[in-house]
Formats: C-alpha cells, structure tokens, sequence
C-alpha cells in the first residue's frame, strides 16, 4: 500500500521584518546576514497568537469536511506549546471542528517533531488504510532581541493530511534516524527564549548528516543517483548549505549542480520566513513543489532536532503533486504580508499577556486567535 503525504497546508504570519533592516539596526554588515546566515525577511507573530493559532491556521486552509469525517489521528509536533500538561492538539478540536472519535496528542523533540508525527501517521495508516491522519507542525522561533540567533528567528505552521494513495509525496519507508544526549540548543520551561551553542549546533547538524548519509547509503545499498534532490531542515538557508556542501568533490560535479539547483527552490520559502522550527524541513518540502519539483522525482529528506534526533528517509512526489496544495493562495499570502519596522518588532516582541488579559476583536486581523486568559487558562476564539 502507498502511504504519504496527500495534502499540504502552510501558514505564516502577516507581518514581517526585512532582514537588512535589522542587520543595520544591529550594526552589522547586512551581507552577513543576507549571505553569510542566507536569510532576507523574518516572519513576526502577533501577541494573539501562538503554537495554537498558527497550527489551526494551516490546518483549516486544507482541511475538508471529508477529510474531518476520516481523521483518526491528529499529531502536533511543537517546541512552542502553551501548555505543560494539555496538548495543542486538544485545544484546536474545536477551533477546527473536529469529531470526538480521534487520537489526538502532541509531540516535542526541537525540530525533530513533525518528522516523529509523520513516521508515527504512516504506521497508524499501514494499520489502519481507510482512515486519515493529521499532521501539523507549529513553532515560533525566538532567541531574543541583539542576541546572536535572532536573525535565525522565524514563525508558522505546516499542516500535512496523510492517507493512504497519496497525492503529493509517497514515503518509501525507507529511513535511518539516530539520538544522542547534546546540549546545542535548549529552551527551559521558564523561558520564552532558547539558549543555543550556536557554532557547536551547526557541527552537530552537519556530523548528522554525515553519519546518516553513510548509514542510509550501507543500509539501502543506496548512491548519490538514487536521488534527484535533498531537502534539508533549515534553521537558515546557509545551514542546509554547509550540509550539502559535504559531498562537494565527492560527488559527480553535474550531479552536485543539479543536486544545489533543487537546494535552491526548496529555500525560497524559508529566505522569507525564517525559522519554522519543526516545520522548517516542510516548508521547504512545499517550496520545492511550488518552485522546482517535477513529478516522479525522489527525494532525500533530513530531518534534525537539537537535543539530538536525526532521521534520514526516501520519499517520491507522485504525479498528481500540484493537487494537494493550494498554490496561487500560498503565493499570495506570502505577498500579501506588511513590514514592520525594526522599532514596531522589538515593542511588539516584549508584549506579555498575562492571566486576565481580554483581547478586543476588534484589533485583530486573523481568523483564530488567543481571546482571553482567565484564570490561568488560555481562552481562544475563530473570528
Ligand atoms: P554568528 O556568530 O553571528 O555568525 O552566529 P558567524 O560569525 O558564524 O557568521 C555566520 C556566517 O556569516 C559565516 O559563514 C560568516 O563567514 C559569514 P559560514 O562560515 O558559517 O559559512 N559572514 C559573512 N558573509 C558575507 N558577508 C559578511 C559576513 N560576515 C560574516 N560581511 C549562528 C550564527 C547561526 C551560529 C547564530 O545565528 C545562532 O546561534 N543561531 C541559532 C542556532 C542555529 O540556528 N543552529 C543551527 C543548527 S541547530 C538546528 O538546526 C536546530 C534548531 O532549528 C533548533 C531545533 O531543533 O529546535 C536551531
């Protein structure tokens, strides 16, 4: 049975900062930013919104009521959730509408989560063909004002529908994955910002990589030619690049051109976003379908989350791809998005809402949001 990714949704806040802008705020040589990090706009939330809001988001611009009749299992993975005991998940069953009869849960391992959620839906689809299962990843990247990884910042959400006959990306369930107890980023529970070891973390990335490619190439008898693109998770753009660059001279030149060229369509997305966290590896997934992807083609993921888990895995887009998103409003909302001045970011950046806290809805622009915290408890609402 074929099982995969059938249906691809994506969402990111309207407002955004230009990268140039804040690297002059920042008093550094805007080039470093633009091409030594690989980034030139940065996606900003706004305080109503969270993991929550950005998950039901994405997740209601493909979900039909079809869909919601098959859904048997609803996974979110985030490292930004709200909540230390309920899960999102549980929260977007009604900001979505969704029918009682689902499993419904979240899962968190950095960047690794939505990878986890998808292997996680595959086995729940082999097992159970007739049903659907959803995938959302949701995150919002924060490292602090004038610390070194903000301009690595970045917010949104992927939502995946996988079933069975997919139409967009057949996984071959073929994968290799290692953990390993590293202390290159972490986020306590106390804290809205992360800490990172910055240069440590982009090693570990690369010897990841590294370990898996060699691991994936002896366990599938596998070569370079058995696929036409790789798609990395990326922090930012310049991160999958080092990755990639590791078979520089050790790959055929055209191959190692042809290889950069797909590398290319799958950041443009991520150039003007930023950091999706556990959805980064997926919005360059659907950057590449929008951008570059060719049906029949096979693909290489790496999917990485600081801590640290690794999965390396095989996928193939299916003929009937450009069914499974809605391009043309993908397109435009990425247009459609307003910049914020560097001033305007680091006021709204230091907005705390606090137990009590109403928002009036009249100020707000977005479809779900976080309405209330009363008693302690996160209220939200659809507009
Ligand atoms: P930094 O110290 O500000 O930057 O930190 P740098 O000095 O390393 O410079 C960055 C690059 O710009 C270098 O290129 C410079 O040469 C170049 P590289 O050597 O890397 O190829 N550069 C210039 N280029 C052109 N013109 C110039 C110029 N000046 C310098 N004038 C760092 C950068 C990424 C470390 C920082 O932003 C950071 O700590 N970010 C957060 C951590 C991170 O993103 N790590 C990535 C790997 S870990 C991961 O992917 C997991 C993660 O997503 C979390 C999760 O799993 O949940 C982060």
């Amino acid at each position: 049975m074929d099982i995969g990714i059938d249906k691809i949704g994506f969402y990111v806040p309207k407002d955004y900062i230009d990268i140039v802008e804040l690297a002059k705020a920042r008093d550094v040589d805007p080039d470093k930013f633009t091409i030594g990090i690989g980034q030139d706009k940065q996606a900003v939330p706004k305080p109503y919104q969270d993991a929550v809001t950005l998950a039901a988001s994405s997740a209601d611009s493909i979900l039909s009521a079809e869909d919601k009749k098959d859904l048997g299992l609803l996974i979110v993975g985030t490292e930004s959730s709200v909540d230390e005991s309920k899960s999102t998940a549980a929260f977007l069953m009604d900001l979505l509408d969704l029918p009682e009869d689902i499993r419904a849960f979240e899962i968190k391992q950095a960047c690794f989560g939505a990878t986890a959620g998808l292997m996680t839906a595959y086995d729940y689809i082999s097992q159970n063909p007739d049903k659907k299962a959803l995938v959302i990843a949701t995150d919002i990247a924060r490292y602090g004002i004038k610390t070194p990884g903000e301009v690595t910042q970045g917010a949104g959400s992927v939502a995946m529908i996988v079933s069975q006959n997919p139409r967009v990306l057949k996984l071959n369930h073929k994968s290799v994955y290692m953990t390993k107890n590293v202390g290159d980023f972490w986020r306590p529970t106390f804290s809205k910002t992360a800490f990172a070891r910055g240069k440590y973390s982009n090693e570990i990335y690369v010897d990841f990589f590294q370990t898996l490619w060699d691991k994936y190439q002896a366990k599938y008898d596998a070569t370079i030619d058995d696929f036409d693109t790789l798609l990395f998770h990326i922090p930012y753009t310049k991160m999958g690049t080092k990755a990639l660059r590791t078979l520089d001279g050790k790959i055929d030149a055209d191959k190692y051109a042809e290889l950069t060229s797909h590398y290319q369509a799958s950041i443009r997305f991520s150039r003007s976003v930023g950091n999706l966290y556990t959805g980064s590896l997926y919005l360059g997934l659907l950057s590449y379908l929008i951008n570059g992807a060719k049906a029949g083609e096979n693909l290489l993921m790496f999917s990485y989350g600081s801590g640290a888990v690794g999965e390396l895995y095989s996928a193939e887009i299916q003929p009937t791809f450009a069914q499974g998103f809605d391009q043309a409003n993908i397109l435009k909302m990425l247009d459609d998005r307003q910049k914020m001045s560097i001033e305007a970011y680091e006021k709204m950046y230091q907005v705390e809402y606090e137990n009590g806290t109403i928002v009036d809805p009249e100020t707000v622009s977005e479809k779900f949001y976080l309405s209330e915290i009363k008693d302690n408890e996160r209220l939200y609402k659809k507009a």
